[in-house]
């Protein structure tokens, strides 16, 4: 069963020992709530795709508490390491080669040898990464296919039936997922689109970089299946007003009788740290589904409408 403790240094030891023992730990970061587990215990990651139930190919994002540490288990090339140089700690992940003595369970990577590294802001984690001193292996903390957490919560009500403990550190500030970044030599890439936008990827390399196309039979990032990130109502996005029963969230300050808006004035970053949470509270019964706002392709609009395509695409990953 899944307990929920506010974040302190007392729950955050306690934490640390569960994962060191090889259980299951939800914690906050800036981006969205992680189920995390020891990165370097095959039984533990195990047991992350057990209570997320998902699909074994697709891998896991490894989190660490500096660039140092991520250097022990990851080749950075010269593009890679300026952008953690930049970007660290925050909301990017890099996808790097997997170094020769690498510590992290090889179910992690799902068997690829690259893996995703991450060192997130949020203070809470920092603190739970650097008490634990392991690479901590942490997908968003939802059942597979479904909305990511940006409140302990959604956690519990994703994850019931998880012998999980959950540190509640309140709402996350970004509340989109890291943008993920593979960097390897021949160019950098943006697998998923994120809480760093492209534009400020381009500017800190200094040249232009690629967006991935979504390919469901054979997904670059594997977690890019069309469906992921579902609510369990149907979505339809770019809606100038609701339908017949829909549920009608709001961007701009036209939209004056929408049930929820993710900003009123147009901001684009309040926008994505409200996207979650009010698609959580307005995926409820008596809706018959939920209508939504343009939002403007750029900046962290990009990663907004990704997330909405996804959502709208409505088939359940199995
Ligand atoms: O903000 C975030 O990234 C959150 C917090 C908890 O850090 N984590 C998260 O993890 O969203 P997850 O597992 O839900 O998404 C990881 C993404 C997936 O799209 C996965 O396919 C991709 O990263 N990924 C992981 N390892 C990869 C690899 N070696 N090559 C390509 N893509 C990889
Ligand atoms: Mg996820």
């Amino acid at each position: 069963m899944a307990t929920i403790e506010k974040i302190s240094d007392a729950s955050i030891e306690a934490a640390a020992a569960r994962l060191r023992a090889g259980g299951l730990v939800a914690f906050p970061t800036e981006t969205v709530y992680g189920l995390g587990a020891d990165a370097t215990d095959d039984r533990a990651v195990a047991e992350i795709f057990a209570a997320k139930k998902r699909p074994d190919f697709n891998p896991l994002i490894v989190h660490v508490p500096n660039l140092e540490a991520a250097r022990t288990l990851g080749d950075f090339d010269a593009a890679s390491l300026s952008l953690a140089r930049r970007f660290w700690p925050g909301a990017l992940t890099l996808v790097v080669p997997r170094r020769k003595a690498c510590a992290v369970s090889k179910l992690a990577s799902a068997g690829l040898d690259t893996l995703a590294l991450r060192v997130p802001a949020h203070p809470g984690a920092q603190k739970l990464l650097r008490e634990t001193a392991r690479p901590v292996a942490a997908p968003s903390a939802n059942a597979s296919g479904r909305l990511s957490p940006t409140e302990a919560g959604h956690v519990a009500l994703s994850l019931p039936d998880a012998d999980l403990l959950i540190l509640d550190g309140g709402p996350c500030t970004v509340g989109l997922e890291s943008t993920v970044v593979a960097a390897n030599g021949d160019g950098v890439t943006i697998l998923r689109p994120g809480g760093v936008t492209k534009e400020d990827i381009e500017a800190a390399l200094g040249m232009s970089v690629g967006l991935a196309v979504t390919d469901d039979t054979a997904p670059r990032s594997p977690g890019m299946l069309a469906s992921h990130y579902a609510p369990s109502r149907p979505l339809r996005m770019n809606a100038s007003a609701p339908e017949n029963g829909e549920a009608w969230l709001g961007f701009g300050a036209g939209p004056a009788d929408a049930d929820l808006n993710l900003s009123a004035t147009g901001d684009t970053s309040e926008a994505a740290a409200n996207l979650f949470a009010m698609l959580h509270t307005l995926d409820r019964p008596r809706f018959t589904g939920i209508a939504v706002s343009p939002i403007p392709e750029q900046g962290l609009g990009i990663a907004i409408n990704d997330r909405l395509r996804r959502a709208a695409a409505q088939v359940i990953e199995t």
